[in-house]
């Protein structure tokens, strides 16, 4: 499987290490192989028809850059005028999300499927300004569009609502949809830290984004919200389409409150007939109640009551793992079709 990879951040290089350090299990267990033909960062885009190896991109990428990758066949330029020009199956986007414009992903992403390649993403950006046309897009060019790590991190979201509808319609979706905000509530709350540092550990375990305001204004979880319910009840909705509140308004005091009334403060996102992202106190015994950068998402199914998935919603190869879950289904429904 040929595949072209942007953004060497922290999912990134978790996703080139995964590879590497399973590549033998992967090809055993689903003939996954996957050869890197192009890989990009903020730095410029290499190319080698016969692959890159991973350890190869983690080593240059360590040294300083991956345009110093040399030998022969190496291309270097854009990965916008790359993926043109290369014979690509996969694009792989680990770009940083951009909610302004949702460049440079939204292009690289339109790229790619015009030049009929599959497309895997976990930058949450174009998907939250732009679902119903990259869908549209894909659909009419035949290609596979996957976004599993955009939501919930390494849990499965996506594919358990698909579970759920199966028999039944989900009417609703509420849920903890960010790790790093979810991370500091817990954090305040029960070791009494203030906020920058508990802002500051959740950034030094990679689960910020870049932007860490993303997270804390609950736009983060707004993009998440717009996704699944793009993705899951049908709707055709952007990121302006919310009403989002974060937790950057969520004093010490409001938390202690809470909790002497058997609640705690969790950023709940809500999908349904309105979509809303805000600080909410819930029953400390509800399902949404999970910890650190646990994520917790409700599904209300109009004929088998509520389902909730739990799990770790942020980090590195957690988000790795989702996209070698979207990979291993590409190689699966390729397969079945020729
Ligand atoms: N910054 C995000 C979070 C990363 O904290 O949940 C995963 O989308």
């Amino acid at each position: 499987m040929r595949v072209a990879l942007a953004g060497l951040g922290v999912v990134g290089r978790s996703l080139l290490e995964l590879v590497r350090d399973r590549r033998e299990e992967l090809l055993k267990a689903y003939g996954l192989n996957p050869r890197f033909v192009a890989v990009a960062d903020k730095s410029g885009a290499v190319a080698r028809a016969t692959g890159i190896s991973p350890h190869e991109i983690l080593e240059q990428k360590r040294r300083g850059g991956i345009t110093g990758i040399e030998g022969a066949e190496v291309k270097s330029g854009t990965l916008l005028d790359l993926l043109g020009e290369l014979d690509i199956d996969v694009y792989i986007d680990a770009t940083p999300t951009n909610i302004v414009d949702g460049e440079p992903s939204y292009s690289l992403i339109r790229k790619a499927i015009l030049a009929r390649a599959d497309v895997i993403t976990v930058n949450k950006g174009p998907l939250a300004l732009a679902f119903p046309a990259i869908r549209e897009l894909a659909e009419r060019r035949g290609v596979i569009f996957r976004f599993s790590g955009t939501v919930g991190g390494g849990m499965p979201v996506l594919e358990f609502a698909k579970e759920c509808a199966r028999a039944d319609t989900i009417v609703a979706i509420e849920g903890v949809l960010n790790g790093t905000t979810n991370f500091i509530l817990t954090r305040m709350e029960e070791e009494g830290l203030d906020f920058p540092t508990a802002l500051k550990q959740a950034q030094e375990l990679g689960y910020a984004e870049r932007d860490p305001t993303l997270d804390i204004k609950g736009l983060d979880t707004a993009c998440k919200i717009t996704i699944l319910a793009n993705a899951v009840l049908g709707m055709k909705v952007t990121l302006h389409d919310v009403e989002v509140v974060g937790i950057d308004g969520v004093a010490r005091e409001d938390i202690v409150d809470a909790l002497k009334s058997g609640e705690v403060i969790r950023l709940i996102g809500r999908a349904g007939r309105r979509l809303s992202v805000m600080p909410e106190r819930i029953p400390k015994g509800d399902t949404l109640n999970v910890k650190e950068a646990m994520n917790a998402v409700r599904f209300t199914t109009q004929y088998s009551g509520r389902h909730t998935i739990t799990g770790k919603g942020a980090g590195g190869y957690e988000t790795a793992t989702a996209i070698l879950r979207d990979l291993i289904s590409i190689k699966q429904r390729r397969l079945v079709e020729t």
